[in-house]
């Protein structure tokens, strides 16, 4: 046949793909201004046809973004208030690409904080200065600047998300990225009907900027949020917002990926849908062996891909799907429920199509109680690598470097002439890795590792154990002051690490999900009390451990992660709880350079920002 005839078919066909996933994605999506159809529409054509038709098949393209910082007003719970967004979207816009791919993104700061942009769970192989991290590997983008980071997505493919790394901005600058695998690449769980993004925050109804600095401040626990958000609509449980209901609109006897995200700034969340099992094939963008559940949990942090199957036929119900918290700690929480609809669209042929949607009856999910560790517990011993021969588990058989951190809340002395709200009234809220609870320097910590001018900037002595070992999980110690400083584990390229990450009951035990920047490690060990060096590594699964960025710390236990430190640069770890993190429960790993030009650092890019 003529060439020129079947690429047109092709166009043709592709084009009809695109328009049938459009009409789809409006079926879920709320937006209804033709301007955004507009847009999305484009999108869908740049994302969609392009990279099928007119490129080679492995080769990756690059593909554009603009964030354009910027305030807008926003009314939710009948709160209206000034909002930091990207291009005026919360949450903000959806960012696709597809494994092998070079993004560049250019982001300009229109407001009058300072920003940065983390793109959260991507390995940034050899190019950590685009990693994010206000004061780790850049320093912040200001009003009126901008800054393009570029980076290749590799050996990745799955759902993880970008937001602000500075302060608690990421409460509204946050937003899906999804990675697709390279074309005509197929899920290992076979092709879904449609695909979803579910991404959950906090609404606050006062400017979350306020309530950190006033809280760091008054060193007293910070106000929490008013409302949790699916896709930025809070649902009917709260004030005002029945009409700011997010509805996923499904059609009966097919199966959905739902790409769940956790965005929000301090709360670890269950999820269920009423009445549907759902089944768990991927987290933090590595596949995992399916398995069914009814509730999950899910860290700020992490991200859950799953399948919902929907009812065979029209089942005549309206089912609503909750989140609401998983607290352990002994301060306030927002204890309040966000609820969603998933909503079975009527077809022509159906008998029912008398019924009105409306009139239905509604059904509501279980969920556990907000301190059930024990769910949380089983719910992550179930996560396990799919470890096929195409998705091996390259989990580190043998350790070069052993390290033991504890991870928990502290105090710091009120300082003279101020009074304080921490712990006792006389103190400050503090946390700490070691005891050692972390101060962000004023200038970038790649750059100065990168250009030889570490001192006074950082130091490399971060302990590898603590330094006054006690019992961790028991009756803390009086002296709970954490000493304060900006400290470093440095690792030759290459090394493999094993990092066991303790728990303490100073102030009270608590679930940590700790994230690593720039790595994937592997959950080979976890239990309740103190880690025993000698009984518990026999235990250790080496074999398809999960494979993830972010892993809760159970509330009074620990966890064991392996990763290997193939990434030269200056790695971020910290609670992705945004209250610890501004306490201070963060540290930095520098990965040395190898020999090989492969295994060397850049130099940065010309418009990396200055501080
Ligand atoms: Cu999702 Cu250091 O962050």
């Amino acid at each position: 046949m003529n060439p020129l005839i079947t690429r047109l078919r092709l166009m043709r066909q592709a084009l009809m793909t695109i328009f049938s996933k459009y009409r789809d994605i409006m079926g879920v999506f709320p937006f209804s201004s033709p301007a955004i159809v507009g847009v999305f529409l484009f999108a869908l054509i740049t994302s969609s046809l392009l990279p099928e038709l007119a490129l080679a098949k492995d080769a990756g393209i690059t593909r554009r973004y603009k964030f354009d910082i910027k305030l807008v007003r926003m009314t939710r719970l009948c709160h209206t208030k000034g909002v930091i967004t990207v291009n005026g979207k919360f949450p903000g816009p959806l960012v696709t690409v597809r494994e092998g791919d070079n993004l560049l993104v250019e982001v300009v700061n229109h407001v009058q904080n300072n920003i940065s942009i983390h793109w959260h769970g991507i390995r940034q192989l050899r190019s950590g200065w685009a990693d994010g991290p206000a004061y780790i590997t850049q320093c912040p983008i200001r009003t009126g600047q901008r800054y393009m980071y570029n980076f290749t997505v590799s050996g990745q493919r799955g759902t993880l998300f970008w937001h602000a790394h500075i302060s608690w901005i990421r409460a509204t600058v946050h937003g899906p990225l999804i990675i697709l695998p390279k074309p005509n690449v197929p899920y290992p769980f076979g092709n879904p009907y449609k695909e979803v993004p579910i991404i959950f925050g906090e609404w606050w109804n006062v400017d979350p900027e306020a309530v950190i600095s006033q809280a760091l401040q008054t060193g007293a626990g910070p106000n929490v949020s008013d409302a949790y958000t699916i896709n930025g609509l809070p649902g009917p449980l709260y004030n005002c917002s029945a009409k700011d209901t997010f509805k996923l609109k499904v059609k009966p006897a097919k199966t959905y990926l739902l790409r769940l995200i956790n965005a929000a700034v301090d709360d670890e969340l269950f999820f269920s849908i009423a009445n549907h099992t759902i089944t768990v094939v991927e987290v933090d963008a590595v596949y995992v062996k399916p398995f069914d559940t009814d509730t999950l949990l899910i860290t700020p942090g992490q991200t859950t891909n799953v399948l919902l199957k929907t009812k065979p036929y029209f089942p005549k119900a309206n089912f609503f799907m909750y989140a609401r918290p998983y607290a352990t700690g002994q301060g306030t929480f927002d204890n309040s429920t966000v609820a969603g609809i998933l909503e079975y669209e009527l077809s022509n042929f159906s008998p029912f199509n008398s019924t009105s949607t409306k009139n239905l009856p509604f059904f509501k999910p279980a969920l556990p109680p907000f301190n059930d560790t024990s769910f949380a517990s089983n719910f992550s011993r179930k996560i396990r690598s799919l470890a096929s021969a195409q998705f091996p588990a390259k989990v580190p058989q043998k350790v070069e470097r052993r390290f033991f951190f504890t991870v928990g809340l502290g105090t710091n002395p009120c300082p003279r002439n101020q009074t304080c709200q921490g712990p006792n009234n006389r103190t400050k809220f503090s946390a700490s890795i070691n005891n050692v609870s972390f101060v962000l320097p004023t200038t970038a910590i790649l750059q100065a590792y990168f250009f030889g001018q570490s001192n006074g900037v950082y130091t490399t002595d971060f302990p590898n154990n603590p330094i006054t070992p006690f019992n961790y999980t028991g009756n803390p110690p009086n002296n709970t002051m954490v000493s304060n400083g900006t400290k470093a584990v440095v690792l030759p390229y290459n090394t493999s690490v094993e990092l066991v990450m303790q728990d303490t009951s100073i102030l009270g035990a608590e679930s940590h999900p700790l994230h690593l920047h720039g790595f994937n490690f592997f959950v080979v060990g976890q239990g309740f009390g103190n880690y025993d060096p000698n009984k518990d590594p026999a235990k250790f699964n080496l074999v398809d451990p999960i494979e993830r960025n972010t892993v809760g710390v159970p509330s009074g236990g620990w966890v064991a992660i392996r990763f290997l430190a193939d990434n030269p640069g200056v790695w971020f770890m910290h609670c992705h709880l945004e209250v610890h993190t501004s306490w201070g429960l963060k540290m930095v790993w520098i990965v040395l350079e190898g020999k090989l030009p492969n295994q060397k650092l850049p130099p940065p890019p010309s418009d990396l920002p200055t501080c």
